[in-house]
């Protein structure tokens, strides 16, 4: 898994040697072998010096070829499903972050030679709309080599309760290994974890929780701040102060962020109208503010989030008009955040309400297409490390 530092160690005899070799500062190899990556981009220049140190590195030297869930000290990831990021703990996700990283390193190669999914089904079941997620945990289990059948079921042909349970058995027949579902009413991926003897990963339940978004997003936040160089102590997340933006009370995006957020130790804010704040949100772990100049001063970083309309039963803002012109990020209230503050959005935007086209398309802020990047990473990730954590507690039940 962490390939850098065996290859900086053993290639070029620390990290020293290695950074006059390539011409580099100590301390960008230094994050290397911390990180346990390369980017890409310098690949071509270590092969290059490595044959002057005698030895021949390819493509493949910089990532191992079955790459392995990471199990250090003893510690292997052993839950059996991804429900809510309250089951993890900060083990769990610094591993299940490291594994994304090494697959958003690989996002060129189209799939894993040795499939760590193979002869596993994957089914997507998705009782609401989705592009993003969906369509990233297809690839993912794809390029993973599992077998993948995505079921898509109009939430209006849906009633809850019964249906699901029906539904449940449906599946069961069907014998998936593993199965990502996203359902209108909170908690539903719970029940059909306790029904189901599948790995089990909630794709966004009501305004509950939406574990994998909160994990991409941290992802690109890591990958965005390890390109930045910026000092190894400062570049980790728990250095930054964050601020959650909009229709917080409706947001199961905004839930699963503080909760991960808060655990990586980031400093916290949510900023909306009083109405669209959830009661008892003061207890979060955050600080609340109204409005965007006081919310956004000394953010690193801004999320924004959808007003969710479609969970609205009843007028929460006066108008879309309104609501942009006192939260809707533009320039100018970009304005009151730290200079290069970096601008998230989980999609779907709607430009000109929560969001202005030229802050969402300026790709020297925005990280919202790299969001949609190191979603398929990431969801590679938490596939792999489920699949790995059910063989095991397979092995251990047969023996
Ligand atoms: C979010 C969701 O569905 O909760 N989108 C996503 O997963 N990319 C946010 C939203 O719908 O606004």
């Amino acid at each position: 898994m962490s390939y850098a530092p065996t290859l900086i160690d053993n290639v070029f005899g620390g990290i020293r040697p290695a950074a006059r070799a390539l011409n580099k500062a100590a301390s960008t190899i230094q994050s290397w072998h911390e990180t346990g990556t390369i980017p890409q981009k310098h690949w071509n220049d270590i092969i290059i010096a490595a044959a002057e140190f005698g030895h021949i590195l390819t493509a493949e030297s910089f990532f191992p070829l079955s790459p392995q869930v990471p199990a250090q000290h003893g510690y292997s990831f052993d839950k059996p499903h991804c429900l809510s990021i309250t089951d993890f703990h900060r083990v769990d996700i610094e591993n299940l972050l490291e594994l994304g990283g090494h697959y958003l390193d690989l996002s060129v190669q189209k799939s894993t030679r040795e499939g760590p999914l193979r002869g596993k089904t994957l089914v997507n079941l998705f009782f609401e709309n989705s592009t993003r997620t969906e369509k990233s945990f297809e690839l993912a289990g794809k390029r993973l080599g599992a077998d993948v059948i995505s079921m898509n079921i109009g939430s209006s042909s849906v009633k809850k309760g019964e249906t699901l349970l029906d539904t449940a058995t449906t599946l069961n027949a069907m014998n998936p290994d593993l199965l990502v579902v996203r359902h209108g009413a909170s908690g539903a991926p719970a029940l059909l974890a306790q029904k189901l003897s599948c790995a089990v990963i909630n794709a966004g339940d009501g305004m509950h929780a939406h574990p994998t978004q909160a994990l991409l997003d941290a992802l690109t936040l890591r990958q965005k701040l390890q390109e930045t160089g910026q000092k190894i102590d400062k570049r980790d997340i728990g250095g930054l102060r964050i601020a959650i933006c909009g229709d917080i009370l409706h947001s199961r995006v905004a839930r699963s962020n503080v909760q991960l957020l808060n655990i990586l130790g980031a400093d916290l804010r949510l900023i909306g109208p009083p109405t669209l704040i959830p009661i008892g949100a003061e207890n979060w772990g955050v600080d609340i503010f109204h409005d965007m100049e006081t919310g956004l001063e000394g953010c690193d970083v801004i999320m924004m989030l959808r007003l969710q309309l479609e969970r609205m039963n009843g007028a929460f803002v006066p108008s879309k008009r309104e609501y942009y012109h006192y939260h809707g990020l533009t320039r100018e209230k970009l304005a009151y955040a730290k200079p290069g503050a970096l601008v998230m959005h989980p999609g779907p935007m709607n430009r000109g309400v929560e969001i202005s086209s030229d802050v969402a398309d300026d790709p020297e802020i925005s990280l919202i297409t790299r969001q949609v990047e190191a979603g398929v990473a990431m969801r590679m990730a938490i596939l792999h490390a489920l699949s790995e954590a059910q063989n095991r507690a397979q092995i251990k039940a047969a023996s």
